[in-house]
C-alpha cells in the first residue's frame, strides 16, 4: 500500500498535469515549457508503476495508449445512437422546409409564435458516445449500427481534448456525452507533411484520419494522430441535478464541465434564424479550421423534441442541411510539372473540370514522385479530388476498378521530363531528397519568376504591386533577368505592359524606389538563398552586421551563428561562391539599395557569449521579449527550462518552479537589476544590437 504522502503527491501531480493539458490542448495557451511538463508526467508514471494500487482510469498517464487489442469488444448502447435526416435542398430554403414540417407536426398555425431552434455545425468525423459515471470517463464507444457499437475507450483516452474526468463538484451518476471525433485541417496537413518527409503513408482526408485512428487496434499509434472532439448531444443520463431543459443550455452546461463544445452555434426563433446561420457559415466555410459537410438544425426545447418524437430511427426535431461536397470524382487528363523557386518540379494532375468545395477544379497537386508512386496515379485514371479550405486541391486516391484497359504505364517524373520544361536544363533527383530539381538556377525563367516574387515579397524587399501577373510579363518579355533589373525599369516600359495604367505604373515605380531603403536582414532574406528563411536572415544580419562580412564568412564563422547548422552554412557558401549571384548583389548596391550596417554582434565578444539563461516570473520593468533581446544581443541564449547547463536564472515576481529548480541545482540567480548591471558592463555590444 502506498503511503498517504505518495497518494497526495500522485493526486497533486494529476491535478497539475490536467490543468496544463487543458491549457495546452483546449485553451491553446501553454502554461509551462514542454520539458517541465515531461518531468511532471514522468514523475507520475514512475509513482504509478511503483504503486499499481494507485492507478485510476482518469489518470493523465492513461492517455499515452496501452497494449494493442485483438479486437474491439462490442458495446450495447443504453440509448440508441440515431442518425439524422438530411435535407436534400442544399440552398438556404432547405431551412424553410424543415421549419414548416416542425410547425405542422406541432399543430402550430400561422398566428402561433415562432419555434426556437438551435443551429450548429455538422462535423465530419466519427460519432462517439462517452460514458461518464460519477464524473469519470469509463467507456467510449462508436455508433456502430446505432444499437451496438465498438468499445474504443483506450483510443479515446489518447484524445487530449476529451476530459477523463468532468470538471464539476457534483457530477451526475451517469452522463453520456455524444459528439464527433475529428481532425483539424492544419493538424491533418502537418501530419501528412511529416509522413511524406519520412516516406511514410499519408492519411486520405481528415475524416478518414479521425475514423481510422479510433479504429486502430494499437492505441500507441492512435496516440500519434492529432485528434479533436466536439460534443453535440446526450445519451443516457441519470441523477443530473437541475438538468437543463433545452439543447443550447445542455451544450453550455457540458462546456462548463470542461467538455469541448464548438462556439459556432446560435439559438434563435423560426426559419429566419436558421437561414441566416446557413448563409453565414456557407460564406465562412473555407476559413473554418476543420471540415464540415453541412449544418444541423435542432428544436431547442426538450419537451417539444419529445412531442415530435421519431420516425424510423430519425428524430423529427432535427435535420442536417448539407453543403456541396469537398470531394468529387473526375479523370486525370495528363500529368505535368510546375517549376518552383528552388527548381523543384512539382507534379500536377490536369483534371477534367469538376465542381468541388464550391469551385471548379482543373488541377490538383501530386506533391512529388513518392506520392505518385504510393497512390499509383496514372494518366487516364479516375481519381477522387479534394478541395477543402484554402488549401490547394489534391488527388486523394485512385478508383482502381475504373482504370482503363490496357493499363496506362506508371508515371515517372524523370522519364517524362528528363529536361526542365521551362528552360531545357538537366533535371536531377539528389540522394535523400523527395524533389526532382531543375539545375538551371536563375537561367530558368520559372525559377526567375518565383525568385522575383520572393524578392519583392512583403517580408523581403516589400515592393507593393509587383505581383504574379506583372512578374510573368516582365520575365516573358525579357525585361527583367535578375532582381537588380527591377531597379532599372522606367515609366514607359511599365505603362506599356498589359493591365498597367499610367497611374499604377507610377505607383509601382514609387514602391520600387521606396524599397531601396531597407535592412540587412530583409536584403539577405530577399536573395532567396536556399534554407535561409526570415529568421535565419535576421540572425545572420545581427551576427555579421554587414553584407561583406557575411560574404567573406567561412563555414566555421557561419556555424557560430545561432541555429545555423552545416546545411544552412553550405547553402550560404554555395550561393556567394556563384559569380552570378555576386554580380546581382553588386548591381543592387549600385542601383542604390542600402541598409544601415554595424560591426555585428559576434557571440565571442558579447559578455553573455556561450551562456544560457532562463527567464522566470515578471520582471519589474522589462518585458520578457525585451529581456530576451538584450540577452541575445550580448551573445547569450534564452532557454525555456532550467537544467545543469543553465548559467543564470533571471527571476522576477511570482517566479515558480523554475526558481526552485535553479536553487536545487545551484544555478546562479539574478534579478532584473543584476541582469542590467551585467549587461551594462558590456554596453558597447548591447548598443549595436539595439540598432536593429
Ligand atoms: S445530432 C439524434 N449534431 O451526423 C440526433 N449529429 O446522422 C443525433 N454529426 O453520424 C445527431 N455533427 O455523428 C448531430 N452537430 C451535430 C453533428 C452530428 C455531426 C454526425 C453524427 C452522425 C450524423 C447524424
Amino acid at each position: 500500500m502506498a503511503s498517504p504522502e505518495v497518494l497526495a503527491r500522485v493526486q497533486a501531480l494529476r491535478r497539475e498535469i490536467d490543468r496544463h493539458n487543458h491549457a495546452y490542448y483546449v485553451l491553446d495557451a501553454p502554461t509551462i515549457p514542454d520539458a517541465d511538463y515531461d518531468r511532471l508526467f514522468r514523475e507520475l508514471q514512475a509513482l504509478e508503476s511503483e504503486h499499481p494500487d494507485l492507478a485510476t482510469p482518469d489518470s493523465p498517464t492513461r492517455r499515452v495508449g496501452g497494449k494493442p487489442l485483438e479486437a474491439f469488444p462490442k458495446v450495447r448502447h443504453a440509448v440508441p445512437m440515431l442518425s439524422i435526416r438530411t435535407e436534400t435542398d442544399t440552398e438556404a430554403s432547405g431551412a424553410l422546409a424543415f421549419d414548416a414540417r416542425v410547425r405542422r407536426e406541432l399543430g402550430l398555425g400561422d398566428v402561433d409564435p415562432q419555434v426556437e431552434y438551435s443551429a450548429e455545425l455538422k462535423f465530419d468525423g466519427l460519432a462517439i458516445n462517452l460514458r461518464y459515471e460519477n464524473g469519470v470517463l469509463v467507456q467510449a464507444a462508436t455508433r456502430g449500427d446505432g444499437e451496438t457499437g465498438e468499445d474504443v475507450t483506450q483510443n479515446i483516452r489518447t484524445v487530449h481534448v476529451i476530459p477523463l474526468r468532468l470538471d464539476t463538484e457534483s457530477p451526475p451518476a451517469v452522463l453520456e456525452v455524444r459528439g464527433e471525433v475529428f481532425m483539424r485541417r492544419d493538424d491533418f496537413e502537418r501530419y501528412n507533411a511529416k509522413q511524406r518527409d519520412a516516406g511514410k503513408p499519408t492519411l486520405v482526408n481528415p475524416r478518414n484520419g479521425a475514423a481510422g485512428s479510433i479504429r486502430q487496434l494499437d492505441p500507441k499509434l492512435a496516440a500519434q494522430r492529432p485528434l479533436s472532439f466536439f460534443a453535440y448531444g446526450l445519451g443516457e443520463v441519470q441523477g443530473w441535478q437541475a438538468a437543463p431543459v433545452t439543447h443550447s443550455a445542455t451544450l453550455d452546461a457540458l462546456q462548463g464541465m470542461g467538455m469541448p463544445v464548438c462556439g459556432e452555434r446560435i439559438t434563435g426563433p423560426g426559419a429566419a434564424a436558421l437561414v441566416a446561420f446557413h448563409d453565414d457559415i456557407a460564406a465562412r466555410r473555407d476559413q473554418l479550421p476543420f471540415d464540415i459537410d453541412g449544418v444541423v438544425y435542432k428544436v431547442n426545447r426538450f419537451d417539444l423534441q419529445r412531442e415530435l418524437g421519431f420516425v424510423t430511427r430519425e428524430p423529427r426535431w432535427a435535420v442536417a442541411h448539407k453543403y456541396p461536397a469537398q470531394e468529387q470524382m473526375t479523370t486525370v487528363l495528363g500529368i505535368e510539372v510546375q517549376v518552383g523557386r528552388t527548381g523543384a518540379l512539382t507534379p500536377v494532375a490536369r483534371l477534367a473540370p469538376v465542381f468541388v468545395g464550391g469551385v471548379t477544379v482543373t488541377n490538383a497537386t501530386l506533391h512529388n514522385q513518392d506520392e505518385i508512386d504510393r497512390k499509383d496515379v496514372r494518366v487516364g485514371d479516375t481519381v477522387i479530388v479534394r478541395r477543402a479550405g484554402d488549401v490547394i486541391p489534391e488527388v486523394v486516391s485512385v478508383v482502381r476498378e475504373r482504370r482503363p484497359q490496357p493499363e496506362p504505364p506508371r508515371f515517372n517524373i524523370l522519364h517524362a521530363y528528363p529536361a526542365c520544361p521551362e528552360c531545357g536544363s538537366h533535371v536531377v533527383r539528389l540522394e535523400g531528397e523527395a524533389a526532382v530539381r531543375c539545375t538551371g538556377g536563375l537561367y530558368c525563367p520559372a525559377q526567375r519568376k518565383q525568385a522575383l516574387l520572393h524578392f519583392a515579397g512583403r517580408r523581403a524587399m516589400d515592393i507593393e504591386g509587383l505581383g504574379d501577373k506583372l512578374v510573368e510579363q516582365l520575365v516573358d518579355r525579357d525585361l527583367v533577368h535578375t532582381p537588380a533589373d527591377v531597379y532599372g525599369l522606367d515609366l514607359d516600359t511599365l505603362a506599356g505592359l498589359e493591365r498597367m495604367a499610367e497611374k499604377s505604373a507610377a505607383n509601382l515605380l514609387h514602391a520600387i524606389e521606396a524599397s531601396k531603403t531597407t535592412t540587412l536582414a530583409r536584403f539577405i532574406f530577399a536573395l532567396g538563398i536556399r534554407n535561409v528563411g526570415e529568421t535565419t536572415a535576421k540572425d545572420l544580419a545581427r551576427h555579421f552586421g554587414s553584407l561583406d562580412t557575411l560574404i567573406a564568412a567561412s563555414e566555421a564563422d557561419l556555424l557560430a551563428v545561432r541555429d545555423v547548422g552545416p546545411i544552412v552554412a553550405q547553402s550560404i557558401i554555395q550561393f556567394f561562391a556563384e559569380p552570378h549571384n555576386l554580380q546581382v548583389v553588386n548591381k543592387l548596391r549600385a542601383a542604390g539599395v542600402s541598409w544601415p550596417e554595424s560591426a555585428g554582434v559576434q557571440p565571442s565578444l558579447g559578455i553573455l557569449a556561450g551562456k544560457t539563461l532562463v527567464l522566470t516570473g515578471t520582471l519589474p520593468t522589462l518585458t520578457r521579449e525585451a529581456a530576451k533581446e538584450k540577452i541575445e544581443a550580448a551573445g547569450g541564449k534564452v532557454a525555456g527550462s532550467v537544467s545543469k547547463k543553465t548559467d543564470y536564472v533571471v527571476a522576477g515576481e511570482e517566479a515558480g518552479s523554475k526558481l526552485a529548480k535553479a536553487q536545487e541545482l545551484g544555478v546562479a540567480i539574478l534579478d532584473e537589476t543584476g541582469l542590467l548591471t551585467l549587461l551594462a558592463s558590456d554596453s558597447d555590444h548591447a548598443q549595436h544590437a539595439l540598432d536593429f
